[in-house]
C-alpha cells in the first residue's frame, strides 16, 4: 500500500438479515485528496459504503484500512471524517455560529479558537456575515453551505457527502457542483460524494465508482467509464447508448445485425457471445451505401446543438444517433462508425473479472 492512499476495502461485505448481502465482497482503494463519486441506483448500497466508512455501521466480513490502519473497530468519533447528509441534519433552534461551533464545542475548544475557526469556515462557503442568522432563516442552497462549513470546520481528512445536492432545484443544483468540486480543490481534502446523478458524477469526480446490487461494477475516471463502460449496466447507466448483441468471431472482428466488423478489442474467447456498445455521437449519417448499418429513420427530435434520430435496422434493433446533420422520418439512411466506436462487452462482466481477464490475456494464458 502506498502514503497516498488514505481508505481501503479490503473484500467487505455487509449483510442484514435477508438472504442477499447488501454489500458483496467490495474492494477498492482511495488516495488522498481526490474527488470519489459513488454512483448507482438507489438501494444499491452506496448508503451503505459512507455508513461503514463513517464508522456508523459494522462490516459483516472483511477489513477497512484508513491511513494504512485497520478501523473496524474504531467509533465513528475517533475517525477523522465527517458526513454531511442529504437533509443536512442542522439544528434548527441554534443560528448559523452555533450550528457550524457544534463540534468544536464538544472538543471542549477555547471560545476565541472556536470564533477564528467558524469564521474560517463560513468564508470558505461564502457565508462571511451570516453568523447569526437562524437557520429557518436561510434558502436551500445556504442551508447546504453551512451543512458543509460545519464539516470542515473539524478538519477532517475525509469528508462523505450522501446525496447532498438532491433537494435542490436544478440551477442551484449545477452552481452548487460548480462550488462543491471548488472546495474540494482548495481544500484538498478528500470527498466522497453519492449521487444517482450520472451528469452529476461526470461533471465532478476525478474518479467514479458505478455500483449495482451491492457490487462495483466499475471505477475509473469520468472519460474511462463513459468511452470504455465494461458492461451492460454501466453503459446503460451512464448516458445514452445503443446496445446489441453480437459474437466477438476472433480478436479484431465482431459480429452484429448479421454483418462483420473491424473493431479494437481482444482477448475474447472464439465466438464468444458479447454485447456491443455504440455511443448516438459515434454514429454519423451518410447514405445507404456507405453506410455499414442500413437503418429507416423513425422519429427526430432537435437537442439545442445537436439532432436526435431514433431509427432501426430490419432486425427491430433502435439505433439512437446524435447529428448536427438532419435527416426526415422515413428515410432510408446508411450508419457509419469507426471501429474505435465499438466497444465490446463480455456478458454481465464486473471490472474484477475484466481485470483478471485482461491479466490472462496478457500472459498469454488460456482462460
Ligand atoms: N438497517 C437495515 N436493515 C436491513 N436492510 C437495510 C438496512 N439499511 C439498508 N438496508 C438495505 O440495504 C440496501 C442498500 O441500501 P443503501 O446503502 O441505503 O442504498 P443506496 O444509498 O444506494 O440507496 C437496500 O436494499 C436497503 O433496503
Ligand atoms: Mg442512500
Amino acid at each position: 500500500m502506498n502514503n497516498s492512499m488514505i481508505i481501503q476495502f479490503d473484500n467487505v461485505t455487509k449483510q442484514y438479515d435477508t438472504d442477499r448481502p447488501v454489500l458483496d465482497d467490495v474492494s477498492f482503494e482511495l488516495e488522498r485528496g481526490k474527488f470519489y463519486t459513488l454512483l448507482g441506483p438507489s438501494g444499491c448500497g452506496k448508503t451503505t459504503i459512507l455508513r461503514l466508512i463513517a464508522g456508523f455501521t459494522e462490516a459483516t466480513s472483511g477489513d477497512i484500512y484508513f491511513n494504512g490502519k485497520r478501523i473496524n473497530d474504531l467509533p465513528a468519533n475517533k475517525r477523522r471524517m465527517n458526513t454531511v447528509f442529504q437533509d443536512y441534519a442542522l439544528f434548527p433552534h441554534l443560528n448559523v455560529f452555533e450550528n457550524v461551533a457544534f463540534g468544536l464545542r464538544i472538543k471542549k475548544m477555547r471560545e476565541t479558537d472556536i470564533k477564528a475557526k467558524v469564521k474560517e469556515a463560513l468564508q470558505f462557503v461564502n457565508l462571511a456575515g451570516y453568523e447569526n442568522r437562524e437557520i429557518t432563516e436561510m434558502s436551500g442552497g445556504q442551508r447546504q453551505r453551512v451543512a458543509i462549513a460545519r464539516a470542515i470546520v473539524n478538519e477532517p481528512e475525509v469528508i462523505l457527502l450522501d446525496e447532498p445536492l438532491s433537494a435542490l432545484d436544478l440551477k442551484l443544483r449545477t452552481e452548487m457542483q460548480y462550488e462543491l468540486r471548488e472546495l474540494q480543490r482548495r481544500l484538498g481534502i478528500t470527498f466522497i460524494f453519492v449521487t444517482h446523478d450520472q451528469e452529476e458524477a461526470l461533471a465532478m469526480s476525478d474518479e467514479i465508482f458505478v455500483i449495482n446490487e451491492g457490487k462495483i461494477q466499475q471505477s475509473g475516471t469520468p472519460t474511462d467509464i463513459y468511452d470504455e463502460p465494461i458492461n451492460r449496466f454501466v453503459a446503460d447507466f451512464i448516458g445514452e447508448s445503443n446496445i446489441v448483441h453480437g459474437t466477438m468471431i476472433e480478436d479484431y472482428l465482431v459480429k452484429f445485425t448479421g454483418k462483420q466488423f473491424e473493431c479494437v478489442d481482444q482477448g475474447f474467447n472464439p465466438n464468444e457471445p458479447v454485447e456491443i456498445v455504440i455511443r448516438p455521437e459515434d454514429l454519423e449519417i451518410t447514405s445507404r451505401e456507405k453506410g455499414k448499418l442500413q437503418v429507416q429513420v423513425d422519429s427526430q427530435l432537435f437537442r439545442g446543438v445537436h439532432y436526435e434520430l431514433s431509427c432501426y435496422d430490419k432486425d427491430g434493433n433502435e439505433w439512437l444517433v446524435h447529428s448536427t446533420k438532419k435527416a426526415a422520418v422515413g428515410d432510408q439512411i446508411g450508419l457509419y462508425f469507426e471501429p474505435e466506436a465499438i466497444h465490446v462487452m463480455r456478458l454481465g462482466e464486473t471490472e474484477e473479472e475484466f481485470d483478471r481477464r485482461l491479466e490472462a490475456y496478457k500472459d498469454g494464458d488460456e482462460e
